[in-house]
């Protein structure tokens, strides 16, 4: 089914590289996007997550030709063709992801040839899905093939997140280019951060994962995610530690004694972290419910303590609860983004006819 998918995508994109420069493309390649399932905000204060890649992706259709030191991009989604120079820096442009990679992996090869990319995906933008780390290692694995060399998964994530840091200018941690390379769809990855030590946990059969885009698209960038990693390193400098992931519960009465808005963010990464090591004991002991309780105390760490939600996240994972799901929570980086609800299987069809009855400006993006 994912196979499917991501051939099926390939195919477009290269059909349309084909239509827009008159050639076959060199080489073509896919990522996923992802949905976190609990771990928010641990990833940069090197603590633990534990994301599942998506049945849905982007993929890129890539090859030398126009002018040397320059690099066209289309997109079956964006109608104007962008056409970048390879000394660019980042310009706040969907392209800049791809420039990113090309800078960081072909340079070579775009400034003898010049290189054309043609995007074909099937992953909103906005919706805390990913669609940015799905694109750069995408880009990698495709600039890779036209070498020919093999890249590395591992590999591929940590050179995706220094174009995401460096490039981009977007402070993220290492979670969503990790599970997107390195992941399979469908199966949840448990991650150490800090030392990159990861293994699949199986999820409970009876259980579906829904993932509801809010209608609140959020751009991280933008947004207040730069201000929380700063909170986290003052919180780290005030309390002498190089990362708050380096904290346990024993360290809570110390972190209460730190100036607001630096003891909130500092509880929520020590509880939420906690969490993640509840849920993963949880699924493996087949305690759903246990793992449905954590969805819900995450949320309300991260509205109450983080502060990276919103109204409209808040009302949809209350009406995703009241709908009958066993547990909800905002999913992504947040300000806006999407909803992720553990939902009996036998009521998923149900549960999702009432999401779009009470939610209109909601949309069902993924059942898994
Ligand atoms: C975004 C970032 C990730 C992570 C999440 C929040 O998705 O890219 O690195 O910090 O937000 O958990």
């Amino acid at each position: 089914m994912t196979e499917d998918i991501a051939d099926g995508l390939k195919a477009r994109a290269a059909r349309a590289f084909e239509e827009r420069f008159g050639t076959a493309p060199g080489a073509l390649a896919f990522a996923p996007g992802r949905v976190n399932l609990l771990g928010e905000h641990t990833d940069y204060n090197g603590g633990y997550v534990l994301p599942m890649p998506l049945a849905l992706g982007t993929a890129i259709a890539i090859g030398p030709g126009g002018r040397p030191g320059r690099i066209r991009l289309a997109s079956e989604s964006f109608e104007d063709e962008e056409d970048r120079c390879i000394e660019d820096r980042a310009s706040g442009a969907w392209s800049d992801y791809v420039l990113g990679c090309v800078a960081a992996a072909a340079r070579d090869i775009a400034a003898e040839t010049g290189l054309r990319a043609m995007i074909a995906s099937n992953l909103p933008v906005g919706a805390g899905l990913s669609s940015s780390a799905a694109i750069e290692v995408c880009t990698l694995r495709a600039l890779h093939g036209l070498k020919g060399k093999p890249l590395d998964p591992v590999e591929a994530a940590l050179e995706a997140r220094r174009v995401e840091n460096h490039f981009v200018g977007m402070p993220c941690g290492i979670m969503d280019q990790f599970v997107v390379s390195v992941g399979r769809a469908g199966r949840a990855l448990f991650l150490d951060t800090r030392r990159l030590t990861h293994r699949e946990v199986a999820l409970p059969g009876r259980y579906r994962v829904a993932v509801i885009h809010s209608g609140v698209s959020h751009k991280l960038t933008e947004d207040g995610y730069a201000a929380r990693v700063a909170e986290c390193n003052a919180a780290c400098a005030a309390l002498g530690v190089e990362f708050l992931g380096d904290l346990g519960p024993a360290d809570l009465d110390r972190v209460g004694g730190l100036d607001s808005p630096l003891a909130e963010r500092a509880r929520h990464v020590i509880t939420e972290n906690q969490r993640v090591l509840k849920a993963v004991h949880a699924l493996s002991s087949g305690d759903s419910s246990g793992f449905a309780r954590l969805m819900i105390e995450s949320h309300a760490s991260q509205r109450d303590d983080y502060a990276v939600s919103v109204p409209e996240v808040d009302a949809l994972v209350n009406g995703a609860l009241d709908l009958g799901a066993a547990g909800a929570r905002l999913t992504g980086g947040g300000f806006g983004g999407s909803v992720v609800a553990m939902v009996a299987a036998n009521r998923a069809v149900e549960f999702c006819k009432g999401i779009e009855a009470a939610f209109p400006q909601a949309r069902l993006l993924s059942l898994s």
